[in-house]
């Protein structure tokens, strides 16, 4: 696939597409991850003398309330704080003012435009990939680079329509994105240790099915393990069970049996609040009026004997409530096995994710994904509509 590499960026208008889709508050970021993980493409795009016009989406736009709370502003001010290049903010999706803005670029500078989301308002073009709107992007640039692998799944007129009508690749974080993670879905190194957490299983079906077929294990954690003990025939006290899901998790421990582990124990409350009282119960003790709440130590042993010698580790969802610390625990240690061991080490998944970073595991792992649904949709074993885009246009040509 083409690659952002491949191109002669020198005195070029090239769009880049980013996930700048940061957690917001009250006008604040709360997590830059994203915005910092997307500076590697931004930066060698202009040291190559690009004039860069950014494009992304934040939030879901729905009510012209909305475009208060989710303007790009705060996030092209980051930028222009955290980029050697001027970058300058253009409160505007289209029309005039964009123009202009992009007419007066000089190379190595940096625009980006207002939400993409905006145009959502008037009849969700962003989001229903309208032709027009992605001819009009289009027609802004001379090249195309979409690097937003948090947004690679959906079909969006920024992402796909727009690559249709330009010469296109992708950035280097996508790349990065795309290569680590396919060393879980094709031809993984073996053993090869599926860990999933998180607190449904209803989110976790697909990926469960095409994991399992290619995982040696798979180390179940989180709320979603609760419902798995239910269909095990354990009780589950006051865990939130999905019971419509009972059926295939039974199915799943059948066909499985020999890949799937379960907690042999877990960290159980009356109460999830931050004073909690946490009690370890074995799979067999948990009292009518508890909850799930983590992985127990002794899970936490069993799950070490699978991981110390893997090749491919993959985990996808926390194992316990781990905002609130009685609960971190199963998640904090779980990292810190899998940062010693000598295989590879790749987290997808938004809370995963964040769960990583925040307790200081980002340097010592392969791979911290930035995409939540993306991500899932690639270990589901999908094509993602974004790459497909840019890699049919390579085929035709
Ligand atoms: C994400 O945060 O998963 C991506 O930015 C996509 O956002 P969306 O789910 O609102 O399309």
């Amino acid at each position: 696939m083409k690659t952002i590499k491949n191109f002669d960026l020198e005195g070029q208008k090239v769009i880049i597409r980013c996930d700048l889709n940061v957690p917001m508050k009250g006008g604040k970021i709360i997590d830059d991850n994203r915005i910092l993980e997307s500076l590697e493409t931004l930066k060698y795009a202009t040291e190559q003398g690009a004039k860069v016009i950014v494009l992304s989406h934040l939030g879901r736009v729905k009510t012209k309330e909305d475009k208060k709370k989710y303007t790009l502003r705060p996030i092209a001010d980051r930028l222009n704080k955290l980029l050697e290049s001027k970058v300058t903010f253009v409160e505007n999706t289209k029309g005039e003012e964009v123009e202009n803005a992009i007419k007066q670029m000089k190379p190595k500078e940096i625009i980006v435009l207002e939400n993409t989301r905006f145009e959502d308002l008037e009849g969700n073009k962003e989001s229903e990939n309208d032709k027009n709107l992605a001819k009009y992007w289009a027609s802004l640039g001379d090249i195309f680079i979409n690097d937003a692998f948090g947004t690679a799944h959906r079909t969006h007129a920024s992402t796909v329509g727009i690559a249709k009508y330009l010469p296109s690749g992708i950035g280097l974080l996508m790349e990065r994105e795309v290569k680590q993670l396919s060393k879980a879905t094709t031809k993984p190194k073996k053993p090869y240790v599926v860990i999933l957490g998180g607190s449904k299983v209803s989110d976790k079906i697909d990926v469960m099915k095409f994991l399992c077929k290619k995982a040696d294990y798979v180390l179940i954690g989180g709320a979603m393990a609760m419902t798995f003990l239910k269909a095990a025939g354990f009780n589950t006290g006051k865990s939130s069970i999905e019971k419509r899901k009972i059926d295939f998790c039974i199915e799943m421990l059948d066909k499985y049996s020999n890949k799937i582990v379960l907690p042999i124990d877990i960290v159980t409350s009356t109460e999830i609040n931050k004073n909690a009282t946490p009690k370890t119960r074995f799979i067999n003790e948990i009292g009518e009026d508890e909850i799930g709440l983590d992985i127990g130590p002794r899970t936490i042993k069993v799950f070490k004997q699978y991981l110390d010698d893997a090749k491919t580790i993959m985990w996808n969802g926390p194992l316990g409530y781990f905002e609130i610390e009685q609960f971190a625990e199963g998640t904090r240690q779980i990292l810190e096995i899998i940062s010693k061991t000598k295989g590879t080490t790749l987290i997808g998944g938004g809370e995963t994710a964040s769960a990583a970073i925040n307790m200081g595991y980002q340097s010592k792992l392969s791979h911290i994904s930035t995409g939540g649904g993306a991500s899932l949709a690639m270990l589901e074993g999908k094509e993602l509509p974004a790459l497909k885009v840019i890699d049919a246009k390579k085929q035709k040509k």
